[in-house]
């Protein structure tokens, strides 16, 4: 594995040495602290060390399906406070907007629910939102489809009365819940079709291209998405950008993998400088 100062180099003139390569990221919730969404198990700014205010039995109990039926409020209060259109894109995610300008982007599998990689202007069918998004909601109980907005009014009106209600289904009185994937829900299917087509098309691919998978902000902790990198057939390479080594390439690491550790948006800034598209990614934030 390459750890070194000259990580991003190293990364660099792998992509300038291979023109015709594609890049798969494969993202979490660190890609999107500096607009100012915390990510769930950092230290101290993590979401699940300061859920105390929730009353939760355990932290994680805010994603469980059996708890939310039970006792909606912490996840309604988590909601609002994740709710898309409150925030930007960062830099790391205007530099996968310029991946795929230039052509070089297979797909993002992203874990994350605040459709920042959408707002980045990033096409619809190179991004799979691993864990669902706020941008579909439906009733728990039957089923009844309601646009983003209205979750969204349903959330804000019971606020506005000062007291707290639940976004309820005007048909059966069920709860409203986000197409967020909770612990014990399944995983979208598009997103095991997709890898399995990626992984068939890396495979093919072999030896001719060189194409990278970059894994970014995430703790790889939370399966499936988490077992992805071991999946990575060998041909292609692997990257890690990240504040520390995380699952398997602490693990299993291969002696081609690249680790640039550090904040993503400074890796983004350096990257795109080496690969001399700092000046259109500037562009990109600005439009
Ligand atoms: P975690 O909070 O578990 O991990 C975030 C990772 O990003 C950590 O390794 C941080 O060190 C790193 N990190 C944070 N800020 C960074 C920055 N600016 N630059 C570089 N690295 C940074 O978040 P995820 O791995 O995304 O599920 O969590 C996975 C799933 O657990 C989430 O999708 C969520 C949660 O339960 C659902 O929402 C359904
Ligand atoms: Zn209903």
């Amino acid at each position: 594995m390459t750890i070194s100062k000259n990580s991003v180099t190293v990364l660099a003139n792998h992509l300038k040495k291979n023109p015709d390569s594609k890049v798969i990221f494969l993202v979490g919730a660190g890609a999107s602290t500096s607009c100012g969404i915390p990510d769930f198990r950092s230290p101290k700014t993590g979401l699940y060390h300061n859920l105390s205010k929730l009353n939760l039995p355990y932290a994680e109990a805010v994603f469980d399906v059996d708890y939310f039926k039970e006792n909606p409020k912490p996840f309604y209060t988590l909601a609002k406070e994740l709710y898309p259109g409150n925030f930007k894109p960062s830099e790391f995610h205007y530099l996968m907007k310029l991946f795929e300008d230039k052509g070089r982007l297979k797909r993002i599998y992203t874990q994350n629910i605040d459709t920042l990689e959408r707002e980045a202007g990033i096409s619809s069918e190179l991004v799979i939102e691993a864990h669902g998004s706020f941008a579909s909601n439906h009733c728990i109980e039957c089923a009844k489809e309601f646009p983003l907005s209205v979750f969204k009014d349903k959330l804000d009106s019971a606020n506005a009365k000062g007291e707290f209600s639940y976004a309820k289904c005007s048909e059966c009185k069920g709860l409203i819940k986000p197409k967020i994937v909770f612990f014990g829900e399944n995983l979208p299917e598009a997103f095991f079709n997709t890898w399995d087509d990626d992984v068939e098309w890396l495979s093919k691919r072999h030896n001719a291209t060189e194409d990278l998978i970059i894994v970014a902000g995430t703790s790889l902790t939370v399966h499936p998405f988490a077992s992805l990198p071991s999946e990575v057939p060998d041909t292609s390479r692997r990257g890690l950008f990240n504040l520390g080594l995380v699952g398997d390439f602490e693990d299993n690491p291969r002696d081609d993998d690249i680790f640039i550790e550090g904040l993503l948006d400074e890796i983004a800034h350096k990257l795109a400088t080496e690969l001399g598209w700092l000046e259109e990614l500037e562009l990109l934030i600005k439009a």
